[in-house]
C-alpha cells in the first residue's frame, strides 16, 4: 500500500514535469510559427523585380499604425524589451545623450532629382544638419555644388535605377562613413524628411557600444535566400531587412564588422553574389552573416505606405516621413500649418515650420495670430 502510494506520487511528479517541458518547448515554437507564416521569398530571382513585388505586397497590408493609438509607445515597449534583454539599462542613464555631430547621414539621389527633391531637403531639414549630411549622387551639377559645396559626393556610379547602380552608391556611402569618425551611419532617400530630434531620441536610447541596425522592416516576414557567401549555396539563410526608402541606421561597431562584405567595393561583390538589392543586401550581411538582429521600428516611413493614415498628433514624433511619387501625388501626411497643399504639396515645409518655427521663411507666429 505504502509502496504504491509513493509510486503514485512519483508518477504524478514525473507527469507534471513532462507537461511542463512540453508546454515550455511548445510555447516559443508556436509563437515562432505564428509570427512567420510565409517565410519564403525567392529574392535571388531577378531581384529588383521580386523586391518591387514585395514592396507592392506591403502597400496592400493594413498600415501598422492604424491599429495603434500611439506608435511611439509601441516602439518604446519593444525598445524597453530590447534594453531589458541586454541587461544594460543602467548604462542608458550614465551614457551621455547623442549629439548631431555623432551622426553621418547619407542621402541617396540621382541627377534627375537635384533641383526638385534635393532642393527641398536642403531648404528644410538638411539646413539643420549641414556638417553631417552628405548627398550621394551620380553626376556633377554646378548649381547644386554652389548650394551645398562639400556636402555633395559624386559617386561616379551609373544613373540608371538598377540593382548594380544602387549598390554602387551604397558602397561609396559605406566607405565614406568608415573614413569619418562618426558613431552612427544613417541612410536616407531623397524623398525623406528626417526629424533630427526624433532620430537622436531614438538612437540615444540604445545602450552604448551595442551592435544596432534599426529601421522599418520591408516585409511582414523574413526573406529567405540561399547562402552563397558564407556557405556553398546549399543551405538557406533567413533574415529581415530595413527598407531603404524609409531610411535606416547602423551603429559604428556593427558597420565595422560588416567590412569583409562591405568595404572597398566588396559591397557590390556581395550584392552580385546573392543578387539582392542594396537594402536587402545590408540585411543579409547583418542578420544573415553577422547574426545581429535588426531592431524593428515603425517610426520610419517610405512613400510606399499609406502616409495619409498617420495620426496627426504623432507626426512630429516620427523619425522619417515621405511623400507619394508622381503616380500617387495625394499620398502625403495630413497636417495643417503654415502652407496650403498647393504651396507645399509634399507637406515637408509645413512639418519643418512646426519643428523649427524660427526659420526665416516660415510665417511668423505674430502674423499668424493676426489672421
Ligand atoms: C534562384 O534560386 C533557385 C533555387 O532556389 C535557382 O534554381 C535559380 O537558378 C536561382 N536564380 C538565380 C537567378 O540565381
Ligand atoms: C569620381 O570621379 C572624380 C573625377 O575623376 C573624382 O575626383 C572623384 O573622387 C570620384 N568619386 C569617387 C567617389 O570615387
Amino acid at each position: 500500500m505504502k509502496i504504491s502510494s509513493v509510486g503514485l506520487t512519483k508518477l504524478c511528479f514525473l507527469l507534471s514535469v513532462s507537461v511542463c517541458i512540453i508546454v515550455f518547448l511548445l510555447g516559443p515554437w508556436r509563437q515562432h510559427g505564428l509570427s512567420n507564416p510565409q517565410p519564403v521569398l525567392a529574392c535571388n530571382v531577378t531581384c529588383s523585380r521580386s523586391h518591387r513585388e514585395a514592396r507592392l505586397e506591403i502597400t496592400r497590408l493594413p498600415h501598422p499604425l492604424h491599429n495603434q493609438t500611439n506608435p511611439s509607445q509601441e516602439w518604446r515597449r519593444d525598445h524597453t524589451k530590447f534594453l531589458g534583454d541586454t541587461g544594460q539599462r543602467g548604462d542608458l542613464h550614465s551614457s551621455k545623450r547623442l549629439e548631431l555631430k555623432d551622426l553621418f547621414i547619407a542621402v541617396k539621389t540621382t541627377k534627375k532629382y537635384h533641383r526638385s527633391r534635393v532642393g527641398l531637403l536642403l531648404q528644410t531639414w538638411i539646413s539643420q544638419a549641414k556638417e553631417q549630411t552628405f548627398i550621394f549622387t551620380d553626376s556633377e551639377d554646378q548649381e547644386l555644388r554652389q548650394k551645398a559645396e562639400s556636402q555633395i559626393v559624386n559617386t561616379n556610379c551609373s544613373a540608371v535605377h538598377t540593382r548594380q547602380a544602387l549598390c554602387c552608391k551604397m558602397s561609396v556611402e559605406y566607405d565614406k562613413f568608415v573614413l569619418s569618425s562618426k558613431k552612427w551611419f544613417c541612410h536616407l532617400d531623397d524623398d525623406n524628411y528626417l526629424n533630427l530630434r526624433a532620430l537622436l531620441d531614438l538612437l540615444s536610447a540604445f545602450p552604448h557600444n551595442t551592435d544596432v541596425y534599426v529601421g522599418r522592416p520591408s516585409l511582414d516576414h523574413p526573406v529567405e535566400t540561399l547562402d552563397k557567401v558564407k556557405g556553398d549555396g546549399s543551405t538557406s539563410l533567413k533574415f529581415w531587412f530595413a527598407t531603404g526608402g524609409a531610411g535606416f541606421c547602423i551603429s559604428r561597431g556593427l558597420a565595422l564588422k560588416m567590412s569583409p562584405w562591405a568595404s572597398m567595393g566588396n559591397f557590390i561583390n556581395t550584392a552580385e553574389k546573392v543578387r539582392l538589392p542594396d537594402d536587402c543586401t545590408i540585411g543579409y550581411i547583418i542578420e544573415g552573416l553577422l547574426e545581429v538582429k535588426m531592431q524593428h521600428s515603425n517610426l520610419f516611413h517610405s512613400h510606399l505606405e499609406n502616409l495619409q493614415g498617420l495620426p496627426q498628433n504623432s507626426l512630429l514624433q516620427q523619425v522619417t516621413l515621405s511623400y507619394g511619387g508622381p503616380e500617387n501625388r495625394r499620398n502625403v501626411v495630413r497636417i495643417a500649418g503654415a502652407f496650403s497643399l498647393e504651396q507645399d504639396p509634399t507637406r515637408f515645409k509645413t512639418i519643418h515650420c512646426l519643428l523649427y518655427p524660427e526659420t526665416s521663411w516660415c510665417p511668423q507666429k505674430k502674423s499668424l495670430s493676426l489672421i
